[in-house]
């Protein structure tokens, strides 16, 4: 499995994998927003047919005020079902959170996750670090919470 930066044509494969694992669905448009704007903070895992099996949709936040630290987001990140517990994930955050780091100077990465996601918790709060800083109610549309998240990038 390779994992390399996301392209425009990568876009649909991306979308399709979302649709397959995640409830919180994007248009089109909102693909293309992310890689017309930030094109090198977000990734995709191929496997040995170039099929996209995993993705990482990446941001930048936009509102920072003057003088503030920069903050990247992860919109969304999702790996087929068949292709878990490879280590996919783990990479493709390690790279989306260097990428920001090194090309727009982020101090801090942030994520919102479903409290019942323990998959994405273990691998968000063990593996990499981040930290609880806020839980955001009813901010899901079927009304489940959500834990805002936090690592601060070195
Ligand atoms: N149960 C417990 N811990 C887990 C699990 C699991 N099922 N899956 C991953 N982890 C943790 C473990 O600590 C794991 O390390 P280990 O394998 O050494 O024990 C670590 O995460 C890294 O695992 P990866 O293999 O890198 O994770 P994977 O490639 O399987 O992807 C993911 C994890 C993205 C959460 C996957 O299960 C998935 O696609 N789930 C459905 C979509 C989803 O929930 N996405 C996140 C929504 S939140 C958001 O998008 C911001």
């Amino acid at each position: 499995m390779n994992v390399r930066s996301m392209r425009v044509e990568d876009l649909l494969g991306m979308q399709a994998c979302n649709l397959q694992n995640l409830p919180e669905n994007y248009t089109m448009k909102y693909y293309m927003y992310h890689a017309m704007s930030w094109p090198s903070i977000s990734f995709v895992a191929e496997d040995h047919k170039g099929r996209i099996v995993g993705y990482i949709l990446a941001k930048m936040d936009e509102e920072t005020p003057e003088g503030e630290e920069t903050q990247g987001h992860v919109t969304s990140i999702s790996v087929l079902r068949s292709y878990r517990r490879l280590g996919l994930a783990k990479k493709l955050m390690v790279q989306s959170q260097e990428a920001m780091a090194q090309i727009y100077r982020a101090s801090y990465v942030s994520l919102h996750v479903r409290k019942s996601n323990r998959a994405a918790l273990s691998l968000y709060k063990d593996t990499l670090g981040f930290t609880v800083k806020d839980i955001e109610k009813g901010y899901y549309a079927d009304g489940e919470d959500a834990y805002a998240m936090r690592l601060a990038l070195k």
